[in-house]
């Protein structure tokens, strides 16, 4: 949802804001822009370049430019107001061309900040709601960038992440944050107090530096080469110990795959073992970023899982496991609708955050509604310095690195493994799973990683099999159990890369409506791994052969008959039906990606979407 990147220091300009664009492009992809302060003769003029569509259009257009100076801030924007166009794109600069700003959010009070300021005299150039911020930073000059923002910021109501430059101020970048994310790259080795970044995520600066300040909402920071100044929301000045970034430079490229997607689906063998390294011990789980009492872990009554998206369908998974060994109610709910539905949470509840990002805008509510409800809060979070993983009263870290692709893949194994690790803590503390049973579980656990690889080995087996969808103009995936789950996050993964509508059903629901629709264009994606219902899913598969559907379906390895009613199968190894859905997720995640790339579709990139949704 809009990437940011913002450079003060010597470096060529063009190139840390191109390719941090070229990094944060998954964050939004319908058009891109960036100003740089340049100086020549002494004499400070912004320079401002767009371009609509994606990046490379942008790229084209400056790859000639000679682009002096050493400041400058950069967009790639995912449009919310004002259709995505060249005068729409970001940066927006006031009329005198003296102030430039880039915008990641929304200000929900724009029409009123538009009317005041057209009656004050000043001309808008686009639709959007950010070019407000520009003309209020000028109504507001006091000459000092960073004094200016604060001063307006009370009057933006909505989100922002923002970044501004100014031709009177050619040696400061100042920005602000809330609600959206923001880091500040501090410069390092030789470079140490000579150059500084910012970036809507760490993957932009990555190469240049892994030391960050992670800002909080409602902090405004001004930036020189040699020096980092924050204000907090009071105006005091306040200092914030750097972080070091574990994520490697290689994690925000390819290396050698076609698309992120696949890289990122080839990752999962060591995402589950990283996600499980030093989380085990003997048959314990151990997690030390909870921050709840052994008293407040007995106590847990009920559990809500919050989530959208991918995350959500890790979170349908994680009501089976928990409730299976826990014997604990669990609820789960898509996070824009969890707190207008009036939850009933009391303060014994607890409720789970399941987020890759940690910044979805509806999970990061549902966050703050819990702890408004007084209930315990845990974040399952891959990006580190998230809002939701710095809000919550505990986090699992999923250790499942960058994941760029739209198309969350190894982030949901990640999330999957917190959760079996989270069950299994919390089943100990509450001592509601036996140690044997917890050893049984943990060894299961274990055998994931190789399993994986397993399952990686058969690709061009799986990719050979997408001619199911030749002609396909919808399709139906079936589960039962834990496995609805994986149906709903295999018919999701092909919905939003390959653009074929496909729906998710436990498979005893196909019989009352959706088997109108198997026809030729219309077929069965189904899962019928070895299972406590596996027999019924058997039948509702010869329903559909009976009424000559088109079938492909994940059986386990050895099962022969299968064969004989589906006219595709996909073999993967044996586990207890309670971890198949990470057996079972990674083939559907392939089918879904080589019927994309037999489409030619932009895997990587899927239209009208983005990775980071921080708007409600
Ligand atoms: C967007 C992404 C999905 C993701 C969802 C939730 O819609 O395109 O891939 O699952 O947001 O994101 P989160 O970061 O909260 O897991």
């Amino acid at each position: 949802m809009c990437g940011i990147i913002g450079y003060i220091g010597d470096r060529s300009l063009k190139e840390v804001l191109y390719n941090g664009l070229v990094k944060l492009e998954y964050r939004g992809y319908d058009s891109a822009g960036i100003s740089v302060l340049s100086s020549e003769q002494n004499d400070n003029k912004i320079a401002t370049f767009k371009a609509t569509g994606k990046l490379h259009h942008l790229g084209e257009k400056i790859k000639n430019e000679k682009i002096i100076g050493h400041l400058g801030i950069g967009h790639t924007r995912w449009a919310t107001h004002g259709v995505p166009s060249t005068v729409n794109s970001h940066p927006h600069n006031s009329s005198d061309n003296s102030i430039s700003i880039v915008h990641n959010g929304i200000i929900e009070n724009h029409a009123e900040l538009r009317a005041s300021l057209t009656q004050k005299g000043y001309k808008f150039l686009s639709a959007t709601d950010t070019e407000v911020i520009v003309h209020l930073l000028d109504d507001n000059y006091t000459g000092d960038l960073a004094e200016t923002l604060r001063k307006i910021l009370p009057l933006l109501e909505g989100t922002y992440a923002l970044a501004c430059i100014s031709v009177k101020e050619p040696d400061v970048l100042v920005c602000a944050r809330k609600g959206s994310p923001l880091v500040v790259g501090l410069g390092k080795g030789e470079n140490e107090n000579k150059e500084n970044f910012i970036a809507s995520d760490v993957s932009a600066i990555l190469e240049y530096t892994d030391q960050v300040i992670f800002l909080d909402d409602n902090e405004v920071v001004a930036i020189k080469k040699d020096q980092v100044k924050v204000w907090d929301e009071n105006h005091n000045l306040k200092t914030i110990a750097p972080t070091t970034i574990e994520w490697t430079l290689e994690t925000a490229e390819k290396g050698g795959y076609a698309h992120f997607t696949l890289k990122e689906i080839h990752e999962q063998p060591k995402v589950i073992s990283d996600t499980l390294k030093g989380k085990i011990k003997g048959n314990s789980a151990v997690i030390d970023e909870i921050n709840l009492s052994q008293e407040e872990l007995e106590n847990i009554s009920k559990i809500h899982i919050v989530a959208c998206g991918t995350s959500y369908h890790a979170g349908l998974t994680g009501k089976y496991i928990i409730e299976s060994e826990l014997r604990i109610p669990v609820e789960v709910d898509v996070a824009s609708e969890f707190r207008y539905n009036n939850p009933i949470i009391s303060s014994t509840d607890l409720v789970i955050l399941i987020s890759q990002s940690g910044e979805t805008a509806d999970t990061l509510a549902g966050l703050r509604e819990a702890k408004k409800a007084g209930a315990k809060t845990i974040g399952i979070i891959n990006v580190m310095g998230s809002n939701i993983s710095r809000e919550a009263d505990g986090t699992i870290y999923t250790n499942a690195g960058l994941e760029v692709g739209v198309a969350s893949t190894k982030a949901f194994t990640a999330q999957l493994i917190a959760l079996y690790i989270l069950t299994l803590f919390l089943g100990e503390k509450k001592a509601s799973i036996s140690e044997e049973r917890r050893a049984y579980m943990i060894e299961n656990l274990q055998k994931l990683p190789k399993m994986a690889e397993e399952i990686l080995k058969m690709e061009s087996t799986i990719a050979e099999k997408v001619s199911i969808f030749d002609g396909a103009i919808s399709s139906i995936f079936i589960g039962r159990n834990i496995n609805t789950a994986i149906a709903c996050e295999g018919s999701l993964k092909l919905k939003e890369i390959s653009y074929i509508h496909a729906e998710a059903y436990p498979s005893g629901e196909l019989k009352h409506g959706s088997l109108a629709l198997i026809s030729d264009v219309c077929p069965l994606v189904a899962i019928a791994t070895k299972s406590s219902t596996y027999d019924k899913v058997k039948s509702n598969i010869e329903e559909v052969k009976a009424r000559g559907g088109k079938i492909i379906t994940l059986a386990t390895v050895g099962d022969k008959e299968i064969a004989n009613i589906s006219g595709e199968v996909i073999y993967v190894p044996e586990i207890d039906e309670l971890f198949s859905p990470i057996v079972n997720v990674i083939p559907m995640q392939i089918l879904a990606y080589y019927t994309a790339t037999s489409r030619d579709l932009d895997v990587d990139k899927p239209r009208n979407l983005a990775k980071s949704v921080t708007v409600e």
